[in-house]
C-alpha cells in the first residue's frame, strides 16, 4: 500500500530511540522528510542519516525548544505536515515503574506532567498554525496505562491519560481546518527502557528471582496476560503511528489504536 507520504514534512520527538526511532526509518522509508527531537543522536539515527533526516538536539522540557524545533524543520523542508509527539516516560529523577502513591512527590508528579503533558501541549501550540491549511496531522503517543488506573504509576498513567484525553479534543476543535490528531496507545514495548543493562527488566527480574529473558519472554506476558503471549515490537507501534499520519488514514479522525498484545480487556 502507497502510503503517500513521500515528500510530506514530518517532526518526529524521542524519534533517536525505540519506538520514535521505528518510526522515523517507517517515515524514510515511504519518501518523507523528517526532523527528530532529542537530546542527544544514537548510532540508530546515524544509520539513517541522508538529506531527508535532520536531527534537532534539544530538551522538549525547555520551554524555548518547540519553537526552534519546528522554525528548523520549516526552514529545511519548506512546511510541516506531520507532527508525532513521541517523547515521553520517566523525566530525569523519577524512576517507573513506581508505586504506591504515597511515594511520590510533587516534584516526581510535576516532572512528569512537564514531560508527558507540558511539552507536549507547548509543541503541539507551536506546529498547529504550521499544520493548518496542509492537511496536516498530529498522532500523539500515550500509553495503555492511560485506559487502565492502577495502584502504580499513579502520575504517569495520569498524565497519558490527559493527553489522550486533549487529543480527542483537538481533533474536534482542528478537524473542520483540516487537521486530524490521533493517539496511539502502546502497551509493553520492547524497548532500552525494558531491555538496557539495569533497566526495568532486569529491575523486574532481580525481584522476581528470574533471568531477563525469562521475565520478557514468559513471565511477564503472563503475568500481564497479553493474548498474543509477547511484548509488543517497536516497529509494530510505528507501523500505526505511520498508518494514521498517512493521508490513507483521511477519515480518522480523535481515534485511539491501542497496540499492547491484548493487555486491556476491555471494549
Ligand atoms: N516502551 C514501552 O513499553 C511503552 C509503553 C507504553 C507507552 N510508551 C510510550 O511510547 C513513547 C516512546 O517510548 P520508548 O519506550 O520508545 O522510549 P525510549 O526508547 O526511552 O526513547 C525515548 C526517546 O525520547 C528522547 N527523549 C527523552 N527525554 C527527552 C527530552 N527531555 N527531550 C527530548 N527528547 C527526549 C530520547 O532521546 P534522548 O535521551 O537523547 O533525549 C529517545 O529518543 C513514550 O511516549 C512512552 O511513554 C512506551
Amino acid at each position: 500500500m502507497d502510503l503517500a507520504l513521500r515528500g510530506r514534512v514530518a517532526v518526529v520527538t524521542g524519534g533517536s530511540k525505540g519506538i520514535g526511532l521505528a518510526v522515523v526509518r517507517t517515515l524514510l522509508e515511504e519518501g518523507a522528510f523528517v526532523v527528530v527531537a532529542s537530546r542527544s543522536g544514537s548510532a540508530g539515527l546515524g544509520d539513517l542519516a541522508g538529506p531527508n533526516l535532520l536531527h534537532v538536539a534539544g530538551d522538549l522540557m525547555d520551554p524555548e525548544f518547540p519553537g526552534e524545533l519546528v522554525e528548523r524543520a520549516v526552514e529545511a523542508f519548506g512546511g510541516l505536515d506531520i507532527l508525532v509527539n513521541n517523547a515521553g516516560g520517566p523525566p530525569p529523577g523519577v524512576v517507573l515503574p513506581r508505586g504506591p502513591f504515597l511515594g511520590g512527590t510533587d516534584t516526581d508528579w510535576q516532572a512528569v506532567f512537564e514531560f508527558n503533558l507540558f511539552a507536549v501541549m507547548r509543541l503541539t501550540r507551536v506546529a498547529l498554525p504550521h499544520l493548518v491549511g496542509r492537511g496536516g496531522t498530529i498522532v500523539n503517543v500515550s500509553s495503555s496505562l492511560a485506559r487502565q488506573p492502577g495502584t502504580n504509576n499513579y502520575e504517569y498513567a495520569a498524565a497519558k491519560a490527559a493527553l489522550s484525553h486533549v487529543s480527542k479534543g483537538l481533533s474536534e476543535e482542528f478537524g473542520p481546518q483540516g487537521v486530524r490528531v490521533n493517539t496511539v496507545s502502546p502497551g509493553v514495548t520492547r524497548t532500552n527502557w525494558w531491555t538496557d543493562e539495569g533497566g526495568v527488566a532486569d529491575m523486574f527480574a532481580g525481584a522476581m528471582g528470574v533471568d531477563r529473558d525469562t521475565l520478557l519472554d514468559k513471565t511477564l506476558p503472563e503475568m500481564m496476560r497479553l493474548s498474543t503471549g509477547r511484548f509488543v515490537e517497536p516497529q509494530e507501534v510505528a507501523d500505526a503511528i505511520v498508518l494514521l499520519a498517512s493521508p490513507r488514514s483521511g477519515s480518522t479522525n480523535g481515534s485511539e489504536f491501542v497496540v499492547d498484545g491484548g493487555m486491556l480487556k476491555e471494549i
